[in-house]
Order: C-alpha cells, then structure tokens, then sequence
C-alpha cells in the first residue's frame, strides 16, 4: 500500500476567510512562509473572490505579491470567474482552484449561479489556464450535506466531481462543508465517486463541525485516498455556510499519519508551532488537540 500522503494546507485561505476581524496581509505572508518551512508541499495561499463577498481576502494580490515563493512548494489559490484568474495572473500565480457544489441552493448563496452555470462560468477559466500551464484543482462542496437542501444525492456529488476532472481539473477536492458526515458515509461517498474519477486524482476536505472529520479521514485513508485537505490550529469555515466550522486541524491528521506509519515530509513540531503562532495572533486556543497537548509549559 502507497503510504505517502500528501496535505494540502488551506489555513491562509479556508482558515482565514471567515474571520470576522480582518487580519493584517503581513501577518497572513508570515503564515505562509512559516508554513512553507514546515515540509508543506502545497499551500492555498488565498482567494481571488470578490471582496464584497469576503472582504477578509481583498488583500489577495499584496498577500500573494510578498510571500517567499519556495521552489518544490505549490501556492494555489482560488479562482471563481475570468476576473478573479486575470487578478491572479497579473501577480505571478501559477496554480489555482475552482469551486463548485453538489447542492443548487448552496452554489446560489455561495457565488450566485446555479451548477451548471458554475461549470459554464469556469470553463473560459480552464481553456486559459491550460493555454498558459496554470494547474487547476477543483472543489466540490456540501458532498456529505447541505446547509439549504439538507440531503446530498450521491449521483450529483459524482456527477459535479466527473464534470471538474473532464474539463481539466488533475485533482478535485471532496468537501465536508458543513461538518455533517460520519465515517461510512465519507467512505460510500468516495467509493462512488472513485468509480468515474481516479482516486489519485481525489483529495478530502472535512470540517469539523459534529467532531467527524478525522475519523472521516481515516475511513477514506483506508479506501485508498491519498491527498488530504486541512488547516492548522483547525481554523476553517465558510462564510456562506451556515454552521460551517472549522477544518480537521492538519497537525491532528499528520499525527495519525506518523502514528501510522505513513509519510508526509511534515515536521510536526515546527507545524504545531505554527498553528500556536497563528491562534495566537487570532486571538484564541488553537483547536489542534495535538496543538495543545504540546505546548510548551
Ligand atoms: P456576483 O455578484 O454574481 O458577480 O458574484 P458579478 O460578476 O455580478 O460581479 C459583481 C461585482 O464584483 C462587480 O463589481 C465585479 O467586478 C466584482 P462592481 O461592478 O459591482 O464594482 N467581481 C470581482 N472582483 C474581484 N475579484 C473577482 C470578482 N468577480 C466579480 N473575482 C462571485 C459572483 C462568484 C464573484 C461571488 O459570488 C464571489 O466572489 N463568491 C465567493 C464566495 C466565497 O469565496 N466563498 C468561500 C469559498 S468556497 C468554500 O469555502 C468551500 C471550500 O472550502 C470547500 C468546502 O469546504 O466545501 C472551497
Ligand atoms: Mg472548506
């Protein structure tokens, strides 16, 4: 069994967007190049989003623009229309992602456009990036439940996934918006959609709303998920959802790997360091339990 797991860290991005207070751009760059010190491999760096709609990350471009891009490390961020990639392009951005959802109702909150209009709305995105080599990850949110609709059908959650990989996508991230999923069905959820997309080219994304996600991890680990997306200190939410909290804390998930046996090139004390720093400069505890537990006296 590959026992390689890669993490990709979306605290400066999924951590920090629903923050209400804003948090200064030079303390999200030293998040970033602390991170990306840590053995991290790829980093979300930030959202090229309107700031209407999340003002926390109008300072998108000047985050970008001043982080100490380290060679070997991946900074995708995320892209929701043709603006948002000629405002990441014109910084330098060479990976970004694209969102979408399995539920309508959450897509209308979220970014104002049904799933089909969504798709339509990044495919000049995609035929750009690839002309230009941009690599593309794709999102689906709400794949275990919504916080408008309730109920996720499967068949959608397949049919959104399938559709972000067809158009070009080389990974799409699963998400656990709202926290709700429990082991076996995050474990039903990848196994149907790892019977049209490749599971190499899947990625989990769990908050931890109801105390799931790491156990969610753990059951998808064992249907052979490889790529798992998390936030130091377990900050995290959606501002457009209600209820979302945070994600599984990435110091949590890479504790269980090690413990495991399994690799992630991550140095573990200097990620929880990290973690403290950033709950620090938020203001609270870290909510990595592993955080806590080895906190200097
Ligand atoms: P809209 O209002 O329908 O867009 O929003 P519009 O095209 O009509 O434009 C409205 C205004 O915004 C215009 O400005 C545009 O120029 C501007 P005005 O003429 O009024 O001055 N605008 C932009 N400005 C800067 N950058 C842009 C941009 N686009 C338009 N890219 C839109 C549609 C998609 C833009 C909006 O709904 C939006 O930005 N939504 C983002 C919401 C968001 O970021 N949510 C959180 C991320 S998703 C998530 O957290 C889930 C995830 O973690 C996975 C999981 O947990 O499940 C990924
Ligand atoms: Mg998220």
């Amino acid at each position: 069994m590959n026992d390689q797991v890669r993490i990709v860290e979306v605290s400066p991005r999924d951590g920090l967007q629903n923050e209400k207070a804003i948090v200064p751009a030079a303390v999200k760059v030293e998040l970033i190049d602390r991170l990306g010190r840590t053995g991290l491999r790829t980093i979300e760096a930030t959202s090229f989003v309107s700031p209407k709609w999340v003002p926390q990350l109008a300072d998108a471009a000047e985050v970008f623009a001043a982080i100490d891009r380290r060679p070997g490390i991946a900074y995708p961020v995320l892209v929701p229309n043709e603006t948002g990639y000629d405002r990441a392009r014109a910084v330098g951005v060479e990976e970004i992602a694209v969102f979408t959802a399995a539920s309508e109702a959450f897509n209308r909150k979220n970014i104002n456009a049904g799933i089909d209009e969504s798709l339509q709305r990044f495919a000049p995105v995609l035929e750009r990036a690839r002309v230009d080599g941009v690599r593309v990850r794709g999102y689906v949110s709400t794949v275990l439940g919504c916080p408008y609709q309730g109920e996720v059908a499967l068949a959608d959650v397949v049919r959104v996934a399938r559709a972000l990989h067809g158009m070009g996508c080389y990974e799409v991230s699963l998400g656990d918006t709202i926290g709700v999923g429990t082991p076996a069905k995050a474990a039903a959820m990848l196994r149907a959609v790892a019977a049209e997309v490749p599971m190499p080219a899947l990625a989990l994304h769990f908050h931890d709303t109801y105390g799931q996600a790491l156990a969610n991890v753990l059951a998808c680990l064992d249907e052979g998920a490889r790529v798992v997306d998390a936030a130091v200190a377990g900050t995290g939410g959606c501002p457009y959802a209600r209820g979302a909290s945070g994600n599984v804390a990435t110091e949590d998930v890479v504790y269980m790997l090690h413990g495991m046996g399994m690799d992630t090139g991550i140095d573990l004390d200097a990620l929880a360091d990290t973690g403290r720093w950033l709950a620090a400069r938020l203001g609270r505890q870290t909510g990595s339990r592993v955080g806590r537990a080895t906190a200097p006296a």
